[in-house]
């Protein structure tokens, strides 16, 4: 009903009205000006005190509530090429970080070893090829291993793990690129390699940690059907099994990282897990998680620094003609406006668009992620417009997810490297949104949960419809550039050196039409020797 609703109003509405939608529910259209957004919406935002699961799944059981999630949330859903673009960026960056692979080098004769083919997991298979490198997955659910496999996004697998390292080898020889699925747990695969001392350079983990006893995770010994079967017979016994393998796995890589591969969270809960399962030397004071966990979590050390706090993001667009032959025109012209020797992020993104049409990630709508910083985003939008004004293509709508620089506050996520206790706030993500509607985005949506889940994070999206007009441009220069340099400046004011360096660059090119302030950084260990004179003279 209220889908109905909504789709009427939109039919209906001027350009001088404004649809409000309360978590799902269409509350009409209210008479605003031409600049406004035309679409307000918030999803799930609870008042704190019953800001919980509880409270999320009692107001949601009442109809009032809704889970807005990230993307969708902001009526742009492009299928899996964002997470696929994302994957790839962090492997690469990854390989900078942990291996030294030059700006200009990519994974090619690396292993990464992983597991999960699932929904957002099995974006590895295919992200790992196209950065070059050779990726073993291991999964437990045969339909999952096919899915993948017809798609084209896995190139072989086995569940025999001698033919499977024999492919490895043929691959680290002839140096180029390929994904391998292995059908079978992933502590089997660890223990295969711990045996038979192998080289694994790259490794994480993408099983569904965040619900390892609901299901997320097939422990060792049982097939995914028998950890099915346990899960609803003897659900006591599926739980000293998860705890048991998830021991043992934390063991083999502990046991790996000693001899050389580096290991990252992925965002999918395995440290707090393997905590929980009982190993304390996984937490970094070896007591409890308030220091947080001793391998890197991949926000914090790759997404964060490398791209976030620079203002590189998800920017992306759909094509409103549906036309397949704007998408080629625009991944053209973007691909025209990035200098590829600029960073090694820009030329990560320029080969990701130079080859976005080879990687046949469309699905349904004919959309484009393609991660860009501020400059570039307005760079790419300005020429995007101008393409529309000159009828060389239809009217686009542009966004970005919300795995991104200035949207989201989200401590175990997108802000996890901001270290100066801020992100317990969520400031950011409401002045993003209201910063947004004040300077006419088409579509402002602000959401709680997302991702990590309700209570846990808050979202601000948008979508901005480019129509060819110069009033569009302005809004370009004004709103791209603020969803971005906002989030910067917060990155900045935390302290991280390459948002730092960002503003300062932004503050030169504006010149005095903007200022960001910026943090005024004490020498190390002042607060301390102060303390320390102000005790010894009392
Ligand atoms: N990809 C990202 O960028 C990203 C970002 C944030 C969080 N995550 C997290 O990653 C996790 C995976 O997400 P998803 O959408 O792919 O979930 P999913 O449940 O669809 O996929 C996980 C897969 O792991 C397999 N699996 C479970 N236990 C296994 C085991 N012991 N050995 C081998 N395979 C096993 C499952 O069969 C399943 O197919 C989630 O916790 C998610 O929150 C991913």
């Amino acid at each position: 009903m209220q889908y109905q609703l909504i789709k009427k109003y939109l039919e209906v509405m001027t350009d001088e009205q404004t649809l409000v939608v309360n978590s799902g529910h269409p509350i009409g259209l209210f008479p605003s000006h031409k600049n406004a957004p035309r679409a307000i919406t918030t999803n799930g935002l609870m008042v704190g005190m019953f800001d919980t699961l509880d409270g999320f799944h009692q107001a949601a059981a009442m109809g009032v509530a809704n889970y807005g999630q990230m993307t969708a949330g902001g009526w742009m859903y492009i299928g899996p090429q964002g997470i696929v673009h994302g994957t790839y960026i962090t492997l690469l960056n990854a390989g900078r970080l942990y291996l030294g692979i030059p700006d200009d080098g990519d994974l090619s004769g690396k292993v990464f070893l992983t597991s999960g083919l699932g929904g957002m997991s099995g974006a590895q298979a295919k992200a790992i090829e196209i950065a070059g490198g050779i990726g073993i997955i291991a999964e437990v659910d045969k339909s999952r291993i096919e899915t993948r496999s017809e798609q084209g996004w896995l190139s072989r697998y086995s569940s025999n793990l001698d033919e499977i390292f024999h492919w490895v080898e043929d691959h680290r020889s002839n140096g180029k690129s390929v994904s391998i699925g292995y059908y079978g747990n992933v502590v089997d695969l660890w223990d295969y390699v711990v045996q038979n001392d192998i080289k694994i350079e790259l490794a994480s983990d993408q099983t569904s940690c965040h619900d390892v006893y609901g299901g997320g995770y097939t422990p060792q010994g049982v097939t995914f059907e028998e950890g099915r079967e346990l899960l609803r017979s003897d659900r006591k016994k599926f739980n000293e099994m998860v705890d048991k393998s998830l021991r043992k796995q934390f063991e083999l890589i502990e046991i790996m990282t000693k001899r050389g591969s580096h290991f990252w969270d992925y965002g999918n809960s395995f440290m707090k897990a393997v905590f929980d399962a009982g190993v304390r030397r996984i937490a970094k004071n070896g007591e409890n998680e308030s220091d947080g966990f001793i391998f890197p979590s991949y926000v914090e050390d790759i997404m964060g620094p490398i791209c976030f706090d620079y203002g590189y993001g998800p920017f992306r667009w759909v094509c409103l003609s549906g036309s397949h032959e704007d998408l080629a025109a625009t991944d053209k012209m973007a691909m025209s406006r990035i200098s590829p020797e600029r960073r090694g992020q820009d030329r990560d993104n320029y080969i990701w668009i130079r080859d976005a049409e080879k990687n046949a990630l469309v699905v349904g709508s004919q959309a484009r992620i393609l991660y860009a910083d501020a400059l570039g985003r307005v760079d790419i939008a300005l020429a995007f417009n101008k393409m529309v004004r000159e009828k060389r293509v239809g009217p686009i709508m542009l966004g970005r997810d919300h795995h991104d620089t200035g949207g989201t506050d989200s401590p175990f996520r997108e802000t996890a490297n901001i270290r100066d206790g801020s992100n317990v706030m969520s400031d950011m993500a409401h002045q993003c949104w209201a910063g947004n509607v004040a300077r006419g985005m088409t579509l402002c949506v602000l959401s709680n949960g997302g991702g990590v889940g309700t209570g846990k994070a808050i979202n601000s999206g948008f979508g901005l419809v480019l129509d060819g007009t110069e009033r569009v441009d302005t809004i370009i220069r004004l709103a791209l550039d603020w969803d971005v340099m906002g989030g910067v400046a917060r990155r900045a004011w935390a302290r991280n050196n390459h948002a730092i360096e960002t503003t300062i660059e932004w503050n030169k090119r504006l010149g005095n039409k903007g200022h960001i302030s910026l943090p005024f950084i004490p020498k190390e260990g002042l607060i301390e020797e102060l303390v320390q004179k102000t005790l010894g003279e009392t």
